[in-house]
């Protein structure tokens, strides 16, 4: 599907944005292994959690949708054999490795074609370490087999940081005897460790990582997901550079290791507030203000990158609008996301007219520029669909998205919900 956008006066109005979908991806794991009862409210309908639903279904756990739109989960009986595909979703393929890792079965994840390009080695050496029998392909990719058992606890420094692989290392720590410990080389968001102490887990922070000790017996919870601060990232970014633009953007969580472009947008000039603070379960959520600024381009450190990992495509368009350059480094992990999203970007915003270099771990920008209208293409990547919609807004001519209908990944209504708010 292609989606046709016109360049925009301005988007002003507010919008309350679906469920965090990292949030909502630990939420229906964890509840699927917890006793009592587990229930989630503002689940999103995203094709990716979709995908972690039905893997959850095939390896026997009940998810009911109550009549006030809630969702509860049970733990079944677990199946001695199970094929699971994960769509998408590298989330959904990496945790449910760490959660079968600790089962006596056999179970064989695969994915779509872009999530069989991924990296899968990643999670299946440290799960490996602890005792599971794990196969992937050649190349380290999907189809991944996974025959689990009684594990034994690590002490694991991923090479590369990543959530997804602390969270399959920490479920598959809930199952073994002892001090499961993750050892980061950078901070990344920390979801899982703050779900699983809401749900009774011994977990505790080592200075540079978490340790879990082992066996626990997860207890369920009732989760409230906060709406998804990367799917609010479009949103702020569109205000940042449109004139006399104010979008509202309420209940978005802000995890502080989630909250890094904001954060950038504001250190570029982009007026970013914050009103009625709220915390459950550990979660911080808030109303974000973000009006339009005299931009700057700024350099993004590797440290950083972890903290705004999923919306440096989206930096790389606000980028075009700021004075100056605007450099990315540290952000190799672009290249194994959806699509390489260095390639994406600069293919993408090269078409539309923008001064852009990438390197082999990030990208340079030189702004301002007034972009022109192009035909465009998401490379089958949800975040790169998404933050071209966001170009295409700032274009002087219309702005074909070729493959947009990949938004659903992550935010189905997103174009709909997009055309409310634009002036
Ligand atoms: C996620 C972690 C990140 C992020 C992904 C969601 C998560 O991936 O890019 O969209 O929910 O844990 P990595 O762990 O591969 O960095």
């Amino acid at each position: 599907m292609n989606t046709t956008l016109q360049p925009a006066r301005t988007i002003r109005g507010e919008i309350r944005l679906p469920g965090d979908k990292s949030i909502a991806h630990r939420a229906l794991v964890l509840g699927a292994i917890a006793r009592g009862e587990h229930t989630i409210d503002g689940l999103p309908e995203s094709e990716d959690i979709r995908s972690t639903v039905s893997c959850l279904e095939q390896l026997g756990a009940r998810i009911e949708t109550r009549p006030d739109g809630g969702v509860r989960v049970w733990p079944g009986t677990y199946p001695s054999r199970a094929r699971l595909f994960a769509g998408n979703s590298g989330t959904t393929a990496r945790f449910l490795a760490g959660l079968a890792a600790g089962r006596p079965a056999e179970v064989t994840i695969d994915g779509d074609d872009s999530l069989r390009r991924r990296p899968m080695e990643r999670v299946a050496d440290p799960l490996r370490r602890m005792g599971a029998a794990i196969t992937t392909t050649a190349g380290g990719t999907l189809p991944m087999t996974v025959r689990g058992g009684t594990l034994r606890p690590v002490v694991y420094r991923p090479a590369v940081p990543s959530a997804q692989v602390k969270t399959a290392v920490l479920i598959a720590g809930l199952s073994a005897d002892g001090d499961t410990v993750v050892e980061e080389l950078l901070p990344t968001r920390d979801h899982t460790e703050r779900l699983l102490r809401a749900m009774g887990a011994p977990i505790r922070s080592t200075g540079g990582g978490v340790a879990l000790r082992g066996p626990v017996e997860l207890r369920g919870v009732q989760v409230a997901i906060p709406g998804d601060v990367s799917s609010a990232a479009f949103f702020a970014a569109a205000a940042a550079c449109l004139p006399d633009a104010e979008v509202v953007l309420r209940g978005v969580a802000v995890n502080p290791t989630r909250t890094g472009f904001l954060d950038t947008l504001s250190r570029m000039g982009a007026r970013i507030d914050r009103e009625n603070e709220t915390l459950h379960l550990e979660e911080p959520a808030a109303d974000i203000i973000s009006r339009c600024g005299d931009l700057r381009g700024i350099s993004v450190s590797p440290e950083e990158v972890p903290g705004l990992i999923d919306e440096l495509p989206l930096l790389a368009v606000v980028a075009t609008q700021a004075e100056g350059e605007t450099i990315v480094r540290g952000a190799r992990e672009l290249r194994v996301k959806e699509s390489d999203r260095i390639d994406a970007v600069v293919t993408n915003l090269t078409r539309l007219g923008a001064d852009v270099e990438a390197l082999a771990d990030g990208f340079v920008i030189r702004g301002p520029c007034r972009l022109r209208g192009a035909r465009v293409f998401s490379f089958g990547d949800h975040r790169i669909a998404m933050a071209m919609a966001v170009a295409a807004l700032l274009a002087k001519e219309e702005t074909v998205i070729e493959g947009s209908e990949t938004a659903a990944v992550s935010y189905p209504g997103f174009f709909e919900d997009l055309r409310k708010l634009l002036r």
